[in-house]
């Protein structure tokens, strides 16, 4: 059995178990059994020994994630042929997330890790889309999005805003935040074009300037406060750079950036000609400050893709309704990459997300104070159980140092609290190009029930000890 050692690496067997059937091989190959059967002979003539065809149909992997390989390796045949997988994402392994989630299933511990809420969104939502569903709305959408959508997204960032667009021209609506941040990468960003990230970042964004061909600079935000390092920026930024990539409030951290951060940032953007994409997903989730779309500041809208999601703020991860906003110039290119990524998202559900995002004030404050609540429980918890927690404005993330506790990386001491504890953090070397510049952090999150932090809190009061 291989063991957990390494951000990215995984004790593969734990997943197996932990697939859902219908990733299961039986399934898979009969799906894939007439087009591989004349496809694979041919191809491979050391195939002679496969008792059945295997999953392979092109020179890319056709694996979602290493664990369903795994299982595929497990099944037999298949341990004889590598892995496969384009040149372009040899590097990325099963992100963190489905890594830490399956563990935590395995060990029956408390997920703290991955970022879903362990409750369910709006009745008002829910019915919205339930209605569009009977109504038949069940076809495809309009590329850019519904008509209402548009409106509704366009209404809600002049409130947030000041900023009034044309719902048709200067929004798109997305598969989540996570296509707006895929069609605005590879619509707008050619191979060797350079743009800046800030570390630590989502995971999803260096894969995806991965698959675009752009050279990545990194710059990277130091504990405890995780502030702008502006002559750092200035140093890295030049009339090459293309875009700086943008994320508050910021997960991993919490941290917000502050408008003195933003205008700085604007003015080096400004001069040098460069491009903003700004993953703004946590927007309503800000507890210690106003979060301020750096889309809003002078000069800066016409540079700028605001993108944003359903998920975080209606409790709804699972739809992946998301939405990017730009002038026109700059939507053209996001347009394109999503009619050829996705072409358009869910009809019923953009029904919904409609009517969510028409809600009145008076959700956004009732859902910030209920955060509130929980970040409080889990933050004091931390501090009592022998973290150093640094301090977090907005999203539903806190990020602590776990060195107290004697664990040689972040790795081994989230595999320690999932084991040993019951409790999952997700490792923040993740979130680095240099993955040791994470190794003494890690994150966890509080958009769980209060009895939920409770009792993760008191595992670890009971359980974790200080070396
Ligand atoms: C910073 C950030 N951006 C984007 C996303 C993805 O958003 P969506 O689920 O809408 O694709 C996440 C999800 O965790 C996130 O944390």
């Amino acid at each position: 059995m291989r063991t957990f050692n390494a951000p990215g690496r995984l004790d593969l067997s734990t997943e197996m178990l932990l697939l859902p059937a219908c990733f299961r091989p039986s399934l898979r190959i009969t799906l894939f059994k007439p087009f591989l059967w004349t496809n694979i002979a041919a191809k491979n003539k050391s195939s002679r020994s496969l008792s059945f065809p295997i999953v392979r149909a092109s020179s890319v992997s056709t694996f979602s994630t290493a664990s369903e390989a795994a299982v595929m390796a497990q099944d037999g045949p298949i341990n004889q042929h590598p892995l496969q997988v384009a040149k372009r994402l040899e590097k990325f392994k099963t992100t963190i997330f489905t890594q830490m989630s399956s563990l935590a299933i395995k060990h029956n511990a408390i997920n703290l890790g991955q970022g879903f809420p362990n409750f369910d969104g709006p009745d008002f939502v829910k019915d919205a889309a339930i209605q569009a569903i009977k109504d038949g709305k069940n076809q495809y959408a309009r590329g850019y999005g519904i008509p209402d959508l548009n409106s509704a997204i366009a209404s809600r960032f002049q409130k947030d805003t000041g900023i009034t667009i044309d719902p048709e021209s200067e929004i798109t609506v997305t598969s989540g935040c996570t296509e707006a941040i895929a069609a605005t990468i590879l619509g707008l960003i050619n191979p060797g074009d350079e743009v800046i990230l800030f570390a630590p970042f989502y995971d999803s964004y260096e894969a995806t300037l991965s698959m675009a061909g752009a050279k990545i600079t990194c710059i990277t935000l130091q504990p405890p406060d995780f502030a702008l390092p502006l002559e750092k920026l200035k140093s890295k930024i030049s009339k090459n750079t293309r875009a700086i990539l943008l994320n508050t409030p910021h997960n991993p951290t919490g941290k917000m950036f502050t408008k003195e951060e933003l205008e700085q940032i604007s003015l080096l953007c400004i001069e040098n000609d460069v491009l903003v994409f700004s993953d703004e997903v946590y927007d309503k989730l800000a507890f210690e400050m106003d979060h301020i779309s750096i889309a809003s500041l002078p000069g800066m809208y016409e540079r700028t893709v605001t993108m944003n999601s359903l998920g975080k703020t209606f409790s709804l991860t699972g739809w992946k309704i998301g939405w990017a906003i730009a002038p026109p110039h700059l939507l053209w290119g996001v347009k394109q990459a999503h009619s050829y990524l996705t072409f358009a998202t869910s009809t019923p559900m953009q029904y919904a997300a409609a009517v969510a995002l028409n809600a009145p004030d008076s959700y956004y404050e009732e859902l910030r104070k209920d955060y509130k609540g929980k970040k409080e429980i889990l933050v004091d918890g931390l501090k009592a159980v022998g973290f150093k927690v640094f301090p977090s404005s907005g999203t539903y993330f806190v990020v602590v140092d776990h060195t107290p506790f004697g664990l040689p990386d972040d790795v081994a001491f989230c595999e320690y609290l999932i084991k040993e504890v019951g409790v999952v953090a997700i490792p923040t070397s993740v979130f680095y190009l240099d993955k040791e510049e994470g190794k003494n952090l890690v994150r966890f999150t509080f958009c769980k029930d209060e009895g939920t932090l409770r009792s993760a809190v008191e595992r670890m009061k009971e359980r974790l000890v200080k070396k």
